[in-house]
């Protein structure tokens, strides 16, 4: 069997059931103190005084820092807005200001997290507060364009959407809601910074090493040589990790004040703020078909929220600039500010709220028309990318509309909503298109061969739970053309070389490649070495000549002559041999539109005297190119579908309107899915050759699972109820 798409256990799995993991609150380093973040209780205004007497009695204080004693930092990065969107616009105590509720105001520093907690709570905060804005409806009357939606243009249009209209014999024009919501990872944001000298050290939760190194250095104003970020494991991230917010600087802030290592880390309330969310969306939809189901025009108009001291945009509309075949269309996305935390990246920013909306319009539509919703998606179907004019790279979408209704067996359904019961329960069959983007950026890696065989690659990557550290070895065991287990990966130090974000589903369509050119180079140069060693069976023959097999190097038309690597290794004097590879992604994307797909089909169970809605069945089909590991994989994919299912029924951040604090800002009443929520669930990947997107074949799986499953979910619930449900979640009051 190859080894590129083994289901081989986690290679970290045994240090994650064992507890020899470290997360990033668990390193231990001599002489550390605790900090306690103390956030603001007022949406918006001023600090008028800071009042420390009962705090600084508590024994074992530190230092209590408040924007009255705080480091000043140099005056261009006060804000610390650097390279946005990865550096954001902070709060580092430099000035009185509040712009929202849970804004980090002070920080305590204490020998023990207990005193630090307890000095907190003894600090009295006297605020000048002035109105806020924290009810969306009243926010969206005055909006303005953001610069760009990641690295497009707010509005697109192509023909002339007006006559489109006109010309469908069907139309229909509704409005979508998303409401806020929150990453929580179980590993809550967790840095540690410790100071030697002008070297500072920070372990951190993040998923993005490089660019903690990049953006704290140009924050404080020092050299990014002069820090290193270490993050060998992560508790999960779902994109709140993926920009440094406010802590992270404070921490290393704290430790120089107080002259000594800090440790700070987020309490759970404290998660539901000041390190980004979800923000409500409001999109409006309109299409227009002719009766055969073909669209004759499509808009998708985006508002969303942003906080007052930041834009960031949910990128609702570029699913549907790509998705189907419409000859007259327009896109746009607006913000409204308020005083609430910034929003950010959240699994599948745009792909999944943006398809909410216009999966769940497409369904409408098809009723509308009487056509079976699978068929309008076909109707509509296209082989390249109407919105870019480009190919796409790849695309098995059809195939896996086929898979899918076959294995969930959609052509027994019968259209009618309220059709399906058994006993009290309303039975419901929907069904919706997943997509995500194939991104990709410049990654590096490392490896290195040691004489005893031993094979280890380096990477300044991370691995938020994903697999990184196991389809890496794979890689890299393919590519040198040696055991798995004899290769090691290491990753989680920002001076291995340099890698991108592990947001966007990038790390390994950008990583991969990296380590695969790094093995191939190690490959090439032990050949090299033995080719010019006269001890070497291998003496004197040609690099093209020579193959690989377990750790062996021989000569393809004369196997017989070969030679271990590591005896390569040994006889050239026993020092480990070492390469390092770039790999770029090139110009692939001015020539092609690159995406995964994927059809996602839902059977939903409605109580009908209580609007209890549960999901017994989903199916999933995706064209995802390579899978590197079929069982990491699939969790991975399943996971993705668990994450939709909670966008779907459970999950929504609720702001309290008088005071912009998150009322379930907490895991007991912030809801996701627990396993008694989650029934069956099939995933099934389809073979699917992409040559395109990078040397191994590989589209990235991390988002592309949740989308398409929450208006799968609403589309079966209104088959089963009859009632359509355009706001999220979709809980039981608004099924009564
Ligand atoms: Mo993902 S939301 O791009 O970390």
């Amino acid at each position: 069997m190859k080894i590129v798409g083994a289901p081989i256990n986690r290679t970290d799995g045994w240090a994650k059931v064992s507890g020899s993991a470290r997360y990033s609150a668990e390193h231990q380093v001599a002489g550390l103190t605790c900090a306690w973040l103390v956030t603001s209780t007022i949406p918006s205004g001023r600090i008028k005084r800071v009042d420390t007497q009962e705090a600084d009695k508590v024994p074992g204080l530190l230092l209590v820092i408040t924007h009255e004693n705080v480091l000043q930092l140099p005056k261009e990065t006060k804000a610390g807005k650097l390279s946005p969107p990865i550096g954001r616009v902070l709060s580092l105590l430099q000035d009185a200001e509040v712009h929202y509720n849970n804004q980090p105001v002070a920080v305590v520093v204490a020998e023990t997290l207990e005193a630090a907690r307890e000095a907190a709570s003894l600090l009295r905060i006297e605020y000048e507060t002035a109105p806020a804005r924290l009810n969306f409806e009243q926010a969206k009357q005055q909006v303005h364009p953001p610069e760009k939606v990641l690295t497009e243009k707010p509005d697109t249009r192509r023909g002339d959407l007006q006559a489109g209209l006109l010309s469908g014999s069907t139309s229909i024009d509704l409005t979508y809601r998303t409401p806020v919501e929150h990453h929580n990872p179980i590993e809550p944001h967790a840095t540690i910074a410790a100071w030697e000298g002008e070297q500072l050290t920070l372990y951190d939760s993040t998923q993005y090493m490089k660019g903690v190194q990049k953006t704290v250095a140009a924050t404080l104003g020092i050299e990014p040589e002069k820090l290193t970020v270490l993050c060998p494991y992560v508790g999960g991230g779902f994109g709140c990790k993926g920009s440094v917010w406010s802590h992270v600087v404070l921490a290393a802030m704290a430790a120089k004040m107080v002259d000594r290592p800090v440790k700070l880390v987020l309490d759970r309330p404290q998660m539901f703020g000041p390190v980004g969310q979800r923000p409500v969306t409001e999109q409006r939809m309109r299409h227009a078909a002719m009766h055969d189901g073909r669209l004759t025009a499509s808009s998708h108009d985006t508002v969303a929220y942003t906080s007052m001291i930041e834009d960031w945009i949910e990128p609702c509309g570029l699913v549907t600039r790509m998705m189907y075949e419409v000859p007259n269309q327009e896109t746009s996305h607006r913000l409204a500010r308020m005083h609430l935390g910034t929003p950010t990246f959240m699994r599948a920013p745009g792909e999944a709220s943006g398809s909410f909306a216009l999966e769940s319009s497409m369904d409408e539509l098809a009723y509308e028309l009487g056509i079976d919703p699978l068929q309008l998606r076909l109707q509509n179907y296209t082989e390249r990318d109407p919105g870019k004019d480009l190919p796409y790279s790849s695309k098995s979408l059809r195939e896996c509309y086929e898979r899918g209704a076959e294995r969930f067996g959609w052509s027994r359904r019968n259209p009618a909503p309220r059709s399906m019961r058994e006993g009290d329960t309303l039975v419901g069959w929907g069904m919706a298109t997943a997509t995500y983007p194939t991104n990709r950026s410049q990654g590096k890696a490392s490896a290195t061969l040691h004489p005893d065989g031993r094979a280890v690659f380096r990477s300044s990557t991370q691995d938020l739970g994903t697999g990184t550290y196991t389809v890496m070895t794979q890689i890299a065991a393919d590519a040198l053309g040696v055991p798995v287990d004899r290769v090691e990966f290491e990753l989680g130090n920002s001076q291995l070389p340099e890698a991108p974000v592990s947001g966007g589903s990038t790390t390994v369509a950008s990583v991969g490649p990296a380590v695969q050119a790094a093995g191939h180079a190690l490959r090439l140069k032990l050949a090299g070495i033995a080719i010019a060693d006269e001890g070497s069976p291998l003496f004197g023959l040609l690099a093209d000549e020579i193959d690989v097999h377990d750790g062996e190097l021989f000569v393809r038309a004369e196997p017989s002559k070969r030679e271990a690597m590591a005896a390569i290794v040994a006889r050239h004097g026993g020092e480990p041999v070492e390469v390092e590879a770039s790999a770029d992604p090139g110009d692939t994307s001015e020539h092609y539109s690159m995406h995964a797909f994927g059809a996602v089909f839902v059977e939903v169970h409605v109580d009908e005297l209580l609007g209890e809605v549960r999901v017994p069945r989903v199916v999933g089909v995706y064209g995802v190119g390579k899978l590197m590991n079929a069982k990491t994989g699939h969790s991975q994919l399943m996971g993705g579908i668990v994450g939709g299912l909670g966008m779907a029924l459970f999950e929504e951040t609720v702001f309290d309107l008088r005071n912009g604090r998150a009322v379930n800002g907490n895991l007991a009443e912030y809801h996701v899915p627990v396993n008694a929520d989650i029934g069956h669930i099939e995933v099934e990947v389809v073979e699917e050759d992409d040559p395109h997107v990078n040397p191994l074949g590989a589209k990235g799986i991390g988002e592309i699972g949740i989308t398409g499953v929450a208006a799968a979910v609403a589309n079966a619930v209104y088959h089963a109820t009859g009632k359509r449900i355009r706001s999220l979640p979709i809980t039981l009051d608004k099924l009564l």
